[in-house]
């Protein structure tokens, strides 16, 4: 086997420079634990950010990949696909969905619900509709019409021009988001937590509102929950809280648990607008990728992880909040279910580090939001692990202070 070092010399040499990556070869996992390449063993908190949420090498995803690898890996969307039509099938009879487009990320099926609410605005005879608000700190992706939707400047800096027709408004703001409302207007596009931009939580009614909103102004409401889908807040979808439903919805990230994968759900009277030759992807609902979805889904229905993740969140968030009580330096802790975020007042990337260097791997995110988002199957006492080493960091930072 390769040695550590020779990898990460060539990871430096032959990868595109777009990570700034952790001196880590990440080579085996299961359940909540990851090891390296040297042999060092984690508690994996960070879960390929939220991809993970069965854990690593689910046996029930891993026998489903097996299987279906020695059946059929691919065909062309010309013919119908098996694995395609039952995850479909699953995924509409738990949301408000009546159809899915599958593609192979979370950017791409945000793409997919951007040019479905242009199409459908033009198709009910609105064609002067195409603009969509979305939210000041949001994330949709990196490609240019999903860069142009996310509400943060770092991230679009010096890809100009962009696509026109987006607006940004600050996230639970709802008189912002009607005066930003124009007679361009087609959709509006929220996740309903935002994850990249520190774990950000609706106020009570925002999502009501934002519904409420768009029923009186004829708009569609897209839900991106690429991050916060898939049992991550404690419900399969994270809307499913608020009791309002969106006319769109995205998914990616562990819809598959770990194999790349997105979808576009929309009801019915949107997505007739969806006619042959409007939208494609080669790989889209391949049948290894839905496939594991398939079996990623109903692992994550029959076997009580949403109550886990619940039960072990709210026990999570609690401890937390004690280590917020000890240490004035952390501002706010914030999050639902196993979606966490405590917002420190300094720079979080030196507590990621030490968190490492203790064995356990977390995520900041925004720069000073500590981001924890691990399997839904983690258990009170590998939290109870983090809590008693991120309560000896924090000591340490008293100390410097
Ligand atoms: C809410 C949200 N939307 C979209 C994306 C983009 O997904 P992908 O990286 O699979 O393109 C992400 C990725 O972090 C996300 O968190």
């Amino acid at each position: 086997m390769t040695d550590t070092k020779t990898l990460i010399d060539d990871s430096q040499r032959y990868i595109a420079n777009t990570y700034s990556r952790y001196p880590l070869v990440l080579v085996r996992g299961q359940g909540c634990k990851v090891w390296s390449s040297d042999g060092r063993e984690y508690l994996d908190f960070v879960a390929g950010l939220a991809v993970c949420n069965l854990g690593h090498c689910h046996p029930k995803v891993v026998q489903a990949i097996h299987d279906q690898s020695r059946k059929l890996l691919h065909v062309s969307n010309f013919y119908h696909i098996e694995p395609q039509i039952e995850l479909a099938k699953v995924l509409c009879e738990n949301s408000f969905a009546d159809r899915v487009f599958f593609c192979n990320s979370g950017a791409e099926a945000n793409e997919a619900a951007i040019k479905l609410a242009r199409k459908y605005a033009k198709d009910t005879g609105r064609a002067e509709r195409f603009e969509i608000i979305t939210m000041e700190r949001s994330f949709h992706g990196r490609t240019m019409a999903t860069l142009s939707a996310t509400g943060q400047e770092k991230f679009r800096k010096g890809f100009d021009p962009l696509l026109p027709g987006f607006r940004y408004v600050p996230f639970n703001d709802i008189e912002g988001v009607l005066r930003a409302v124009t007679p361009h207007t087609c959709a509006i596009m929220v996740e309903p937590i935002q994850g990249e931009g520190g774990v950000n939580c609706p106020s009570d009614g925002y999502l009501r509102d934002l519904r409420e909103l768009c029923r009186e102004e004829k708009i569609l409401l897209i839900f991106d929950e690429v991050q916060v889908g898939m049992g991550r807040t404690g419900k399969l979808f994270a809307h499913e809280h608020d009791g309002v439903f969106p006319d769109i919805m995205t998914l990616a990230k562990s819809l598959a648990g770990g194999v790349p994968i997105g979808a576009m759900l929309a009801a019915e009277e949107v997505a007739k607008s969806l006619t042959p030759g409007t939208h494609a992807s080669t790989f889209g609902g391949n049948p290894l990728a839905t496939a594991a979805g398939l079996a990623a889904l109903t692992a994550l229905l029959e076997d009580d992880l949403l109550g886990n993740c619940t039960r072990v969140g709210a026990y999570f968030f609690k401890r937390l909040m004690d280590l917020k009580l000890k240490n004035p330096f952390i501002k706010e802790v914030r999050g639902r279910g196993l979606i966490i975020g405590m917002e420190l007042g300094f720079e979080g990337s030196q507590i990621v580090i030490r968190c490492m260097e203790e064995g356990f791997l977390i995520n900041c995110t925004m720069g000073n939001v500590l981001r924890f988002l691990p399997p839904l199957i983690v258990t009170h006492e590998e939290v109870d692990q983090l809590i008693e080493v991120m309560g000896r960091i924090f000591g340490e930072c008293g100390e410097g202070a």
